[in-house]
């Protein structure tokens, strides 16, 4: 091989290389300056942000050489007048060459899989204080459950936290795959029926954040929201007083703990249509999971706003409205409410939540 003839093969690697790096520069630059996630509301995501600039640092010049490699290619050895019938040089390759591609990102995904590891062990380690919340996802709402000592655990169907408390989410379904997601704390795992799975997160940002479902997980699957309130530790300490209160009830009702539902399940006047509204009983998802009510307290968006779409209607529509739903769809909405609340409520739940709706919205 003579001097020129080595010079000529030496330029384009040497132009490849040089025209690699440039664009790998500014494809980094570019890809760190993309503002890519919502807020950060939680201890765990500075951690999780940081593992995403890692991987853009590491995958952009991979991206631009391969392409760069590429492109030049298909420039440089081009056919050219005159080639038509011609066909290449018969090569073996270069071992050299392909031990170099193996191995080289071989060793940066073995080296990226263990610094994920390393963070993702790390931020979800067990804290002292830790809250256990329970989520239950089904088609399609989320159910909150705070465990109580000695009590019957709270239900919420939105998610209420304290700042700066560590809080371990178990997450199960009742149907079908779901998975529970709050962006802003970064966290998300698949909710699945038959199994418990967990994460944790600390809250450290006061706000209201979405919770998303990011499974897909039946027609209602994009509806499948609620909120992430997350409050001083005074106003969710309130919060929780509120919750274990009957609705409604005074001071000393409270001191003397009776709590109607626990007490007596049978008779419709004692049934706290407003709580089962808000909460659910444990069986049938709340009402309130879907539904705004403002009496009630819930702003779901998922379902028809029962303010305005029960105005006017009689204590007959309301029924066959919980009983029958899809019988005669909202505008703009689609036949996704639970089909199966005749078995889910008792009787007596029935119809006090339907004079209870027919009261504050009807
Ligand atoms: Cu639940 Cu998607």
């Amino acid at each position: 091989m003579s001097e020129e003839t080595r010079r000529q093969e030496r330029t384009p690697t040497l132009q490849m290389v040089l025209f690699g790096a440039i664009t790998s520069a500014i494809g980094i630059a570019w890809g760190l300056a993309i503002d890519w996630f919502p807020v950060s509301a939680s201890t765990q995501a500075k951690p999780i942000d940081d593992l995403w600039d890692l991987l853009i640092i590491l995958s952009v010049p991979v991206f631009m050489l391969v392409t760069t490699i590429v492109l030049f290619s298909v420039y440089k050895f081009r056919m050219r007048p005159g080639e038509e019938n011609l066909d290449g040089p018969p090569i073996h390759g270069n071992t050299k060459l392909e031990v170099i591609w193996t191995a080289i990102p071989a060793i940066v995904l073995v080296a990226l899989c263990s610094w994920t590891w390393v963070v993702l062990t790390d931020i979800e380690e067990a804290q002292a204080n830790e809250m256990r919340i329970n989520v239950t996802g089904q088609q399609f709402a989320w159910t909150y459950e705070y465990p109580k000592a000695g009590g019957k655990p709270i239900r919420s169907s939105t998610l209420y936290l304290p700042l700066d408390r560590p809080v371990r989410f178990s997450v199960k379904a009742i149907d079908v795959l779901h998975d529970f997601w709050v962006p802003a704390f970064r966290m998300k795992v698949d909710a699945v029926p038959g199994i418990t799975t967990r994460y944790r997160v600390t809250p450290n940002k006061l706000g209201t954040y979405p919770v998303v479902c990011a499974e897909l997980c039946g027609l209602g699957h994009s509806v499948m929201r609620s909120t992430a309130r997350v409050v001083s530790v005074a106003d969710f300490d309130a919060w929780l007083a509120k919750q274990t209160a009957p609705a409604g009830a005074s001071k000393s009702d409270v001191a003397g703990g009776q709590n109607p539902r626990a007490q007596d399940e049978g008779a419709a006047e004692k049934i706290d249509a407003k709580k089962l509204f808000a909460e659910g009983n444990g069986t049938a998802t709340a009402c309130g999971s879907c539904h705004t009510l403002a009496d009630a307290g819930t702003s779901s968006q998922t379902g028809p706003e029962l303010d305005k779409t029960l105005k006017g209607k009689d204590e007959a529509y309301i029924r066959s409205a919980i009983l029958e739903p899809g019988k005669e769809l909202a505008e703009g909405f689609q036949d996704i409410m639970p089909k199966d609340y005749g078995d889910t409520l008792s009787q007596e739940e029935v119809d006090a939540l339907v004079e209870y709706l027919g009261k504050v919205a009807g």
